[in-house]
């Protein structure tokens, strides 16, 4: 079994990655009340299956990031009060990014708090959302603006769920993978053309993964500094998603910003012609989009003016002198961001 050991502030915990593990939930050791929280495509999967072997109830809310509210989390209350969780039980919470950050942010507040174990199922979630601590939802003026930092008892992966994960959802999920990989682990830039079905190859991608994200949040648990380099491409992402009209998936979009932002690399003369190429090559054998198709290059660069992270206008991006030496730019011209952006059309 591969553990990785995450030195939270306040709590210590242990990452297991272990193909079989939601087949083997009576050896997990929870205690007290359990409630599994999860959605309705996975309760059939594996939810069901997991609550009867935790002896917990079974709590579900529907498939979506537009569920990824407050107003599901007053149902997920319901449910846990109906279910009889106290305050020294235990929510374990079953799914992808949506349901981790919704359900984690019940476990950060139900009661004040209660225990949490995390289930993640998508890779995405295993390699990036359920580590870090931080749980929220969206509002309907943005994404991700309530939330609380709330530290997981345990993460539990089973790398075989996997194999069920829509195609595309695993494709979205090796472009974080593979924006780890340039951040700190070239290895894993290999590795990423490894099978969804091949459990002992994904439970190896996603171990290495998950130790770039925890060696990144250790160091800055509270986002202060290094924690940055996590927005590698996100910059770029967020404008083709936002000018999209989100019809762009989140990891879709993070692979062509990844390309974009090793691109923008080369033009301040940060690296090699080699590191874009390298890049380009990378995401096409992940089959990745590499081009922002009919994506007006003005209006992204328009929509990335309204970043947060861009104080008074300066912008401020992640951007690479090679592999595994990320460094953050500000003031970049705008000339030279939009000429990037024309150059992917
Ligand atoms: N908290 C954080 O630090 C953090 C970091 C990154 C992203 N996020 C959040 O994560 C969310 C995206 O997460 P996601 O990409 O996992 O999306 P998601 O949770 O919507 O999952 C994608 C789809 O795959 C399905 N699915 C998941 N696992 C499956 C499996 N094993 N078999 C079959 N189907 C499966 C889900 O039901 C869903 O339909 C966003 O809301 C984003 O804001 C949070
Ligand atoms: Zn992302």
């Amino acid at each position: 079994m591969a553990a990785v050991h995450v030195n939270a502030p306040g709590s210590d915990y242990d990452i297991l990655i272990e193909p079989g593990l939601l087949r083997r939930a009576e050896s997990w050791g929870l205690r007290g009340s359990v409630v599994v929280i999860t959605n309705t495509t996975l309760a059939p999967l594996y939810g069901a299956s997991l609550a009867a072997q935790l002896s917990a109830a079974l709590v579900t809310m529907p498939d979506g990031e537009p569920y990824k509210t407050l107003e599901t989390v007053g149902q997920l209350y319901a449910g846990c009060v109906s279910a009889g969780l106290d305050r020294g039980g235990t929510v374990v919470v079953l799914g992808g990014g949506v349901v981790g950050d919704t359900a984690g942010f019940v476990a950060a507040t139900y009661m004040r708090g209660v225990r949490l174990v995390q289930v993640p199922t998508s890779l995405l979630a295993m390699v990036d959302s359920s580590v870090g601590g931080k749980v929220g939802v969206d509002l309907p003026q943005g994404k991700n603006l309530v939330g609380a930092f709330k530290q997981p008892e345990q993460v539990l992966i089973d790398p075989e769920a996997l194999q069920t994960l829509p195609e595309r959802e695993w494709r979205c999920g090796l472009a974080e993978v593979l924006k780890h990989g340039l951040l700190a682990d070239p290895a894993l830039l290999e590795m990423a053309s490894c099978s969804q079905h091949n459990a002992p190859a994904t439970a190896e991608l996603v171990r290495r993964a998950v130790q770039v994200k925890v060696d990144v949040v250790q160091q800055d648990p509270f986002e202060q500094n290094i924690r940055a380099h996590l927005n590698l491409g996100h910059t770029f992402a967020h404008a083709v998603e936002q000018v999209s009209g989100y019809r762009w998936p989140h990891g879709e979009a993070v692979g062509v910003g990844l390309l974009a932002a090793a691109r923008l690399s080369y033009h301040l003369n940060l690296c090699a012609v080699s590191l874009p190429e390298q890049v380009e090559t990378i995401l096409n054998d992940a089959h990745l989009p590499l081009r922002l198709d009919n994506l007006d290059p003005q209006a992204l660069y328009a929509a990335m003016a309204t970043d947060k992270k861009w104080q008074n206008g300066r912008s401020r991006f992640v951007l690479l002198r090679g592999i595994g030496q990320p460094e953050i730019v500000e003031n970049v011209a705008p000339e030279l961001i939009i000429a990037t952006l024309e150059e992917l059309q």
